[in-house]
């Protein structure tokens, strides 16, 4: 044994010693030359090796890396331990290709912002792009290339746990924030010693799950695939996206990992897509599960058939790709060319100049005063102010006690979120050390859980009761917690889980004004909240500095201006709900035989674009460039917003529109454009909008992207219900 490990450290040096790391790889000339040169030397054994991916580090797995049979490592973090690991490849294999380590970086690295559903809801592409920027900072300080993030995938169905980790339910906004995200991670040049590539997943239509259940199938038309949820992906790949995750899901009967027409036909043919792509965990392996593929033998074909370029912790590759080659069931030039896309990456990364992490880059990076700073302001701006009745917010200058109640208002853990990769409870600010800091001497503040989040235990509503009689005010911080939400998180109530709004209306009876602060990573269906609760913040899980956020907002510190980027519903039987539904030939009315529920209206409690300022804005002078546009033409569309309040704030101004008339039945309301105004109290902005084919067109029966002539209705407004209303017509040929 000692001797053959003697052996293979002897033939290790003999291979290193004309086939230096580098040598090949760093002897100048273009990335191509480069990558042809490394292919050229490669065993097929080595080719599939770039190919497989597995999760974090053990010493089986080390020798596999002197073996040139692991390409990526996930779950490998901390510059010294990435070095370490790194060393192995670089040193000790034959050819000394670097490792790529992935990690999901999904709100943050250490420094933990809001869940993406809530940075969507600051409807601020820049804010966005400045705290992936930071997020690849530390993460690349720590060893990290590539994040599996963003998550792009459209959720229309807030029961689906990982409809947190998206941009909510529209197809525009959501491209949007894709392309924010992704030019936050990569910057210009994801060589720089702090970005990140990024990855887009999870192609495709994952969020669409039947009935809400994650990893549910899928059954789309064509229509709504490209409508809705493909706009993101397009949006991530035109902004330069590095790689693509294929999804679990089933579409239209063939899984998404082996989906030759959303990925081979769609991303590859239509849109040039030619970074690599990753399965997600296993998602090659569950082609078996599925019933789609016999064998792991079928699996890993029918993944390579799709340009499936890395296999996640599948072990498929790694057992089969070989095997096929040489029994020519896989061309060889398949195995090269998803060779060539992995080895592209690690160049563009600058890996194989310079494969480690510093760790005195990582120390000064961490927790830099400026990223938990920027997770402050990225909390504030995300929090959607849903209802303020009688101006119970800001907390007025009389407010002299504060009940802070509810099972979240001292809790760590749950502001993090899901999926907050190195984030630790130990940095997060609580929304009790926010609100007492805030309120300074001159305020007390009491605090009584009052009940858990999930247990049917009303012992603690006594206390809470207690304080609140007692207080000017009640602040009440309910929710969920972080587990659950994201991945294999469904809910089929959206209730307030446990005894919470119990908790509330416990609360609510003693005459006390209460203000509700609602922490989740979905919405939950609050009609009881919406009616007797006067002041109601969704804070979303805020991250580490949420505490701090929330009482920059209660005290008005910070004016709110988050707008939702979903649908709130009254109840789950309104799901899926969404503004930009289709038309139908029976709308909505008093007449039994149209298109409703008996025991609820169709609207939603809150709709998508809602939120609520301590200022009025008002709107006017909608003003059309024209009557009428060529079908190929441009239409501009302005309207003048005026703070009318006495304070500054922010306004997400958005714009909408409705095609009356096609050859396809349009939506009642699609977003088109959206910008923000900032405000000092008395000014005003005159915004202004372009149309063009890009935002008036359609796929039409042939599923080509057309211009048809007609009436067009057009919007600008505060939320998807309300707005200034014009129209104009685009001319026939
Ligand atoms: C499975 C999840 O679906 C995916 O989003 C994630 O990136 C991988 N696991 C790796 O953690």
């Amino acid at each position: 044994m000692r001797l053959r490990r003697a052996a293979r450290r002897f033939m290790t040096v003999l291979s290193l010693s004309w086939s230096l790391p580098g040598t090949a790889g760093a002897q100048g000339g273009t990335i191509d030359q480069r990558i042809d040169d490394l292919l050229s030397r490669m065993t097929l054994d080595e080719k599939v090796g770039q190919l497989v991916q597995y999760s974090g580090f053990t010493e089986d797995r080390a020798a596999a890396i002197r073996e040139g049979r692991i390409g990526s490592l996930l779950n490998v973090v901390g510059a010294e331990h990435a070095n370490r690991v790194q060393r192995i490849a670089v040193e000790e294999s034959r050819l000394g290709i670097p490792l790529l380590f992935g990690l999901d970086v999904i709100h943050g690295y250490r420094t933990i912002f809001p869940i993406p559903l809530a940075t969507a809801s600051s409807w601020d592409p820049a804010l966005v792009t400045s705290i992936e920027a930071i997020a690849a900072r530390e993460a690349r300080a720590s060893g990290v290339h590539w994040t599996f993030a963003p998550m792009i995938d459209v959720a229309r169905d807030p029961r689906w746990g990982r409809i947190t980790e998206g941009a909510g339910e529209d197809p525009y906004l959501g491209a949007a924030m894709a392309a924010a995200r992704v030019r936050g991670f990569q910057g210009d040049n994801v060589a720089a010693p702090d970005r990140i590539l990024a990855c887009l997943k999870h192609y495709v239509a994952y969020g669409a799950a039947v009935a809400g259940r994650d990893y549910n199938s899928v059954d789309l038309s064509e229509r709504a695939l490209r409508e809705i949820y493909l706009p993101p992906y397009k949006a991530g790949v035109d902004a330069g996206a590095a790689t693509l995750m294929s999804a679990f899901n089933l579409l239209n009967g063939v899984p998404a990992t082996a989906n030759t027409f959303t990925i081979n036909r769609i991303l590859r043919g239509e849109w040039g897509f030619d970074g690599f792509i990753v399965s997600d965990w296993n998602s090659i392996g569950e082609l078996i599960s599925h019933g789609y593929a016999a064998d792991a033998r079928e699996a890993a074909r029918l993944a390579m058939e799709a340009t499936i370029d890395m296999d996640m912790m599948g072990d498929v590759y790694a057992g089969q790709l070989a095997d096929l080659v040489r029994a020519n069931v896989v061309p060889e030039a398949a195995v090269d060319s998803s060779v060539r896309r992995v080895l592209r990456a690690k160049f563009s990364l600058g890996l194989f100049d310079n494969p480690y992490a510093d760790p005195s880059t990582e120390t000064a990076v961490i927790l830099r005063d400026d990223h938990v700073a920027a997770a402050r302001d990225a909390a504030r701006k995300s929090m959607v102010l849903l209802k303020n009745e009688g101006g119970l917010l800001p907390l007025s200058r009389a407010v002299r006690s504060i009940a802070l109640i509810g099972p979240l208002a001292n809790d760590r853990d749950d502001l993090l979120g899901s999926w907050h990769a190195m984030g630790r409870a130990e940095d997060v600010v609580t929304v009790l050390a926010g609100v007492r800091g805030r309120a300074g001497g001159t305020t007390t503040v009491t605090h009584a859980p009052g009940a858990t989040v999930t247990e049917m235990e009303r012992e603690g509503f006594a206390q809470a009761v207690a304080i609140a009689r007692n207080a000017d005010v009640a602040i009440v911080v309910v929710g969920e917690r972080e587990f659950e939400t994201g991945e294999a998180a469904s809910r089929a109530s959206l209730d307030l889980p446990g005894v919470q709004q119990q908790l509330i209306e416990a609360v609510h009876a003693t005459g006390t004004p209460v203000v509700a602060v609602l922490m989740s990573g979905r919405p939950f269906a609050i009609p009881w909240l919406a009616e007797h609760v006067p002041a109601i913040l969704q804070a979303w899980h805020p991250g580490s500095q949420g505490g701090n956020a929330v009482a920059d907002v209660l005290w008005g510190d910070f004016n709110p201006s988050g707008k939702l980027a979903v649908s709130f519903p009254r109840s789950v039987g309104q799901v899926p709900i969404y503004y930009n539904r289709d038309v139908t030939g029976r709308p909505p009315t008093a007449e039994k035989f149209t298109s409703k529920y008996l025991d609820l209206p169709n609207t939603p409690l809150f709709p998508f674009g809602h939120g609520l300022s301590y200022t009025t804005f008002e709107y006017g002078d909608l003003v059309l460039s024209g009557d009428t546009i060529a079908a190929d033409g441009t239409i501009s569309v302005s309207a003048t917003v005026t703070n009318t309040g006495d304070v500054a704030g922010a306004e997400v101004v958005q714009l909408y529109i409705r095609d009356l008339v096609a050859s396809v039945v349009r939506p009642v309301k699609e977003l088109k454009g959206f910008t923000r105004v900032s405000l000092e109290p008395g000014e005003r902005q005159t915004v202004q909008f372009t149309l063009g084919p890009r935002e008036l067109g359609l796929y039409n029966q042939g599923m080509e992207w057309a211009v048809e002539p007609g009436v067009f209705r057009v919007w600008v407004g505060w939320s998807s219900e309300e707005g200034l209303e014009g129209s104009f017509i685009v001319r026939g040929p």
